[in-house]
């Protein structure tokens, strides 16, 4: 098949491209800095490919004759320019635009847990509106998918976290700790999406997206710092401390933590069900993928032994 990837050279989109080129289908990746992401080309059936989104039939054009179109851009973070409105709204509706007008047999368009326009959060409105709109366009065979966080090698949760404790080696004071999680696993997350493909009955409908357990955020960094042999004491600060603290720390850039993060983490980030059958996914455990990348292995060898295990 050809496919097109908007969003595909970030830490989805990387493991995302390199399942479907090892099933041999070929890619495109629509990306704003080719540049940066030359060993992407390394792989023998994607090509990478820049465009002007707003430029008339500009994407159309790129998406012609491609069988699918999976756009998974994204950010947890507005930067300058690339707003929450931009990338979650504007971008994504002109994808929708674009695959309506050249008749894509199929879209699938990644959203995210909790993703509601009435939600606390910035980040989770603009991906519920988008949400709605794109499940309510008419003539498409889309599906929407929404994960909890998404773990693996090069994720920028327990990295992040291992990072930080590394960092704070006595003591760590956690906001929002009592916050709950289901952290998916990215292979099966990309295994939902590849799975959906030709799955005439996830037309239509959104999928949330959960691994098999849910833990809150104090667990979740008490497991971090059992995984790297941190003895940093992890301080649960409660509602009354939390917020001040994450307000101080919103100011500073590349902060680990912003506001609206913290508005996201007021409703809890778990399913009901880990994944709908029809997926035909067996979601993995944190304990059974986590400790082969925090353990500080050769990245590539982890990527390709979780690849051959997603195949299993
Ligand atoms: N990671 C998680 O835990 C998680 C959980 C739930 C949902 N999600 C969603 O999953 C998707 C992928 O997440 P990720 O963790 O892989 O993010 P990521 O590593 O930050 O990658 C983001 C991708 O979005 C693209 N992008 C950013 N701004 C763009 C713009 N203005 N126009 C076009 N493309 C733009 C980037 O492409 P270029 O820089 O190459 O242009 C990049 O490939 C996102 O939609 C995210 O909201 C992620």
């Amino acid at each position: 098949m050809n496919i097109c990837i908007i969003g595909g050279t970030g830490f989805v989109g990387t493991y995302m491209v390199n399942a479907l080129a090892s099933q041999g289908h070929a890619i495109k990746i629509i990306t704003r800095r080719p540049e940066c992401h030359r060993h992407l080309r390394t792989l023998p059936t994607v090509k990478l490919s820049t465009i002007d989104f707003f430029g008339s039939k500009i994407l159309e054009r790129q998406i012609d004759t491609y069988d699918v179109v999976i756009n998974l851009a994204g950010i947890l973070n507005p930067a300058g320019q690339n707003t929450f409105e931009l990338v979650h709204e504007k971008v994504a509706d002109r994808v929708v635009q674009a695959t309506q007008a050249v008749g894509t047999p199929r879209l699938l368009h990644m959203s995210a847990l909790n993703a509601d326009e009435n939600a606390a959060s910035q980040y989770l409105i603009s991906k519920g509106k988008t949400q709605k709109s794109v499940l309510a366009t008419e003539g498409l065979n889309v599906t929407t998918f929404s994960p909890s966080v998404i773990f693996g090698p090069q994720d920028s949760f327990f990295n992040r976290f291992a990072s930080l404790l590394k960092m704070m080696p006595v003591f760590f004071p956690l906001a929002c700790a009592n916050a709950r999680f289901a952290p998916v696993f990215i292979g099966d997350v990309v295994d939902a999406f590849i799975h959906s493909i030709d799955n005439p009955q996830t037309y239509g409908k959104n999928y949330n997206l959960c691994g098999p357990q849910s833990y809150s955020l104090y667990e979740l960094v008490q497991y971090t710092a059992q995984q790297i042999d941190s003895s940093s004491r992890i301080v649960p600060l409660n509602n009354f401390f939390s917020k001040p603290l994450t307000m101080m720390m919103d100011l500073f850039p590349g902060s680990p933590i912003t506001m609206d993060n913290y508005n996201s983490m007021k409703k809890e980030s778990v399913c009901s069900h880990s994944m709908a059958e029809e997926l035909n996914v067996k979601p993995r455990s944190i304990e059974s993928i986590v400790p082969q990348y925090l353990s500080g292995k050769d990245f590539a060898g982890q990527m390709d032994e979780l690849r051959k295990q997603s195949r299993r």
